[in-house]
């Protein structure tokens, strides 16, 4: 299978850790010129900056804070400037709210509408924003791919506050309508929902819980931020020829965890 990936530019949001710097890795594997956003941790970003270099591929580094849109903005055209144009978008950063996952105790009627509006705000429109960044100069070339990163939750909803999977299950509207908006411009975009997936950031989750996790799914085994990066790798290349405007669940997606998963 031929990516077509070698010097395309692909930037690859909230790489410094997780899904997103697996994302990174893989697409340094390709041969591709990767930039990697961070928020707060500049020297886990550069680690993987490393890594991407040593797998063969180039590595730029930018700061983009989906909570501040000139930011996005700003980390776009400091990518153009570079490299000429972003070709592949990966729009994986996250707002937690928080320390990580949603926290399942709290009520929906305690968040405040502040949080609401900072969730939506960064995890949606901090996304469409984003789209919106890079989607210019992908019609001038004629080609472009986007994945957006979803999560299980936005289907099988959190027993704790709303915002988190409402901001998640808005990425599908925004997919399907820019399917048809890109797609005679060469641009395809689709939308990855992992379920409960073992990452770097995760460390020490008891083996009883992701056992048990890995139990419910068809698999009996947990997806790691490698399995879903490279469904990713997949989406974002010259690979895939024609499929927009789709969801794609991974294996994990089918374990019921919501008051762990992301
Ligand atoms: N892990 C899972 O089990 C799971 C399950 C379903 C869906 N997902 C989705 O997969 C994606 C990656 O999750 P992950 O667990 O790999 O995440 P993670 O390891 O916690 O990494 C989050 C990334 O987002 C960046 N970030 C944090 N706040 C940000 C902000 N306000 N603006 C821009 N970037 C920000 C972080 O940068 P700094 O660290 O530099 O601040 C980091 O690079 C997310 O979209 C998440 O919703 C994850």
């Amino acid at each position: 299978m031929n990516t077509e990936l070698s010097g395309r530019v692909v930037l690859v949001t909230g790489a410094s850790s997780g899904i997103g710097a697996a994302t990174a890795r893989a697409y340094g594997r390709e041969g591709a010129r990767v930039a990697i956003t961070y928020r707060d941790r500049p020297d886990r970003a550069e680690k993987v900056a490393a890594d991407v270099e040593d797998a063969g591929g180039q590595a730029h580094l930018v700061r983009l804070d989906l909570e501040d849109l000139s930011t996005v903005d700003h980390a776009v055209a400091t990518v153009v400037e570079r490299w000429g144009g972003i070709e592949v978008l990966v729009a994986n950063a996250v707002r937690w709210g928080g320390d990580g996952p949603p926290d399942p105790s709290v009520r929906f009627e305690d968040v405040s509408l502040a949080e609401w509006e900072a969730m939506i705000g960064a995890n949606l429109i901090g996304t469409a924003a984003t789209v919106r960044a890079v989607l210019p100069g992908m019609r001038a070339k004629g080609w472009g791919r986007i994945v957006l990163i979803s999560s299980s939750v936005a289907e099988e909803g959190l027993p704790g506050p709303g915002p988190y999977g409402t901001a998640k299950s808005g990425l599908y509207g925004l997919a399907r309508s820019l399917a048809w908006n890109g797609g005679r411009d060469g641009i395809l975009v689709n939308v990855v929902a992992p379920g409960f997936t073992l990452t770097d950031s995760r460390p020490g989750i008891p083996a009883f819980v992701t056992d048990a996790l890995a139990a419910a799914t068809p698999t009996h085994r947990l997806s790691t931020s490698d399995d879903v990066a490279n469904l990713i790798v997949f989406l974002g290349s010259g690979a895939n020829g024609n499929l927009t405007g789709e969801v794609i669940r991974d294996g994990s997606a089918a374990a019921r965890a919501p008051h762990i998963g992301g």
